[in-house]
């Protein structure tokens, strides 16, 4: 199945409507005002947003920002986007007071002007997909390009519905970027290809874990979702985090895999969690004590893994990262990953959030703007957002 390319169409004179993904993280400020914590979505979209403009056309950007609930929120509003999207670009950009209806109609961009649509999520039509306001937002437009991978996983009208209803739809440049990286790695990786996975719970990444487990060579485990593993394994836990309704399924998982799941032969363990609190690193849990972190034997275990390898996925923390120091185990594995020099492919807020603080963010080859999308592209589902772009 393949899909068109914002490369491979005439924009020139067109009017051109861009799925973002500027759902960026905000906060209040001490005037009360809503401020970008993170812009990275933004800059992530600008090269389709300038392609669109340097090819003649006049550009309507549409996003979600938060979980409105169907409902207009101030606090979701896409201003401070807008006026963060007017700095980084260098010019105008216009804001509509809705996404839809005859105000928003009338705006509509010239050549070489921007317009930025209200959050989409302020009408519960959009989440419901529903087919009138699909076409309502595919009316305003020539050409539909999806560039947000971020909410490819999402069936909603600027997602999925609209692409019927558009003359002509292709992808942007940052949703080709993410989909041939993340389907290098997956489809037809350089080996040997070593995934590493961390995070709380196994349940959250239990298709994950099957469908890598089908193409990587090695599958390194860290995080609390380890911990589950050991019990599987009938090593002890002490009072660490373990999904016990899922220890059958860990078991099923190691039998399945074999030798390629790679758990932690030691880990930091403490008596109650907070940052800064007394710590150890032990090869065996005592009881009582609880594990935060991946330990020193295992650091070392997992990079020679890691330096090895010709390609390296990764997703997760190995320990409570947002705890220092049980952040030691994740930043280390985020430094063996950029030493390795393979081809390497990061996505999950916290796997970022350690590439940031070990330095090493220019040396990842693809850093994926999409959590929960990055996430069901690992566990082989198809993005709505994705196949409604098939021809
Ligand atoms: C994300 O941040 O993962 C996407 O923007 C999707 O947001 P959602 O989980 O609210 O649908």
């Amino acid at each position: 199945m393949s899909y068109l390319s914002i490369r491979d169409l005439d924009l020139n004179g067109k009017r051109v409507f861009i799925r973002v993904d500027f759902n960026v993280p905000l906060q209040k400020n001490d005037k009360g005002e809503m401020e970008i914590t993170s812009d990275k979505r933004i800059q992530a979209s600008l090269p389709t947003i300038q392609y669109a403009l340097d090819h003649g056309a006049g550009v309507i950007l549409a996003s979600h920002l938060g979980r409105p609930k169907g409902k207009p929120n101030p606090e979701m509003s896409l201003q401070p986007a807008a006026r963060r999207l007017q700095e980084l670009l260098g010019r105008p950009v216009k804001m509509a007071p809705d996404c839809v209806g005859p105000e928003v109609e009338a705006l509509k961009p010239a050549p070489g002007e921007v317009l930025l649509l209200e959050n989409l999520r302020f009408h519960p039509e959009e989440e419901k997909n529903d087919p009138e306001f699909a076409r309502k937002l595919a009316a305003l437009c020539d050409v539909y390009v999806n560039d947000a991978f971020g909410s490819a996983h999402r069936a909603h009208a600027s997602t999925e519905g609209m692409v019927r209803f558009v003359p002509q739809a292709a992808a942007g440049l940052l949703m080709e970027q993410e989909l041939k990286y993340l389907g290098m790695v997956t489809s037809h990786p350089e080996r040997p290809c070593v995934a590493i996975l961390g995070g709380a719970k196994v349940s959250d990444k239990i298709e994950v874990i099957r469908n890598l487990g089908k193409v990587v060579d090695t599958l390194l485990i860290g995080g609390a979702m380890a911990y589950t593993f050991l019990k599987a394994q009938g090593q002890p836990t002490g009072k660490s985090l373990v999904e016990e309704d899922k220890v059958e399924l860990a078991k099923t998982l190691l039998g399945e895999l074999g030798g390629k799941l790679v758990l932690p032969v030691d880990h930091v363990v403490v008596s109650e969690i907070a940052a800064g609190a007394a710590n150890e690193a032990v090869e065996t849990i005592p009881d009582g004590k609880i594990g935060v972190d991946i330990g020193p034997q295992t650091v070392a275990k997992f990079s020679k893994v890691i330096a090895g390898a010709k390609t390296v996925i990764w997703n997760g923390p190995m320990g409570i990262f947002e705890k220092p120091p049980f952040d030691r185990g994740t930043v280390a594995v985020a430094k063996a990953v950029a030493d390795s020099g393979a081809t390497s492919v990061v996505g999950g807020g916290d796997s970022e959030k350690a590439i940031k603080a070990a330095g090493v963010t220019s040396r990842i080859t693809h850093v994926s703007t999409g959590g929960g999308a990055s996430l069901e592209f690992l566990a082989g589902i198809q993005l709505p957002g994705v196949a409604a772009l098939h021809r």
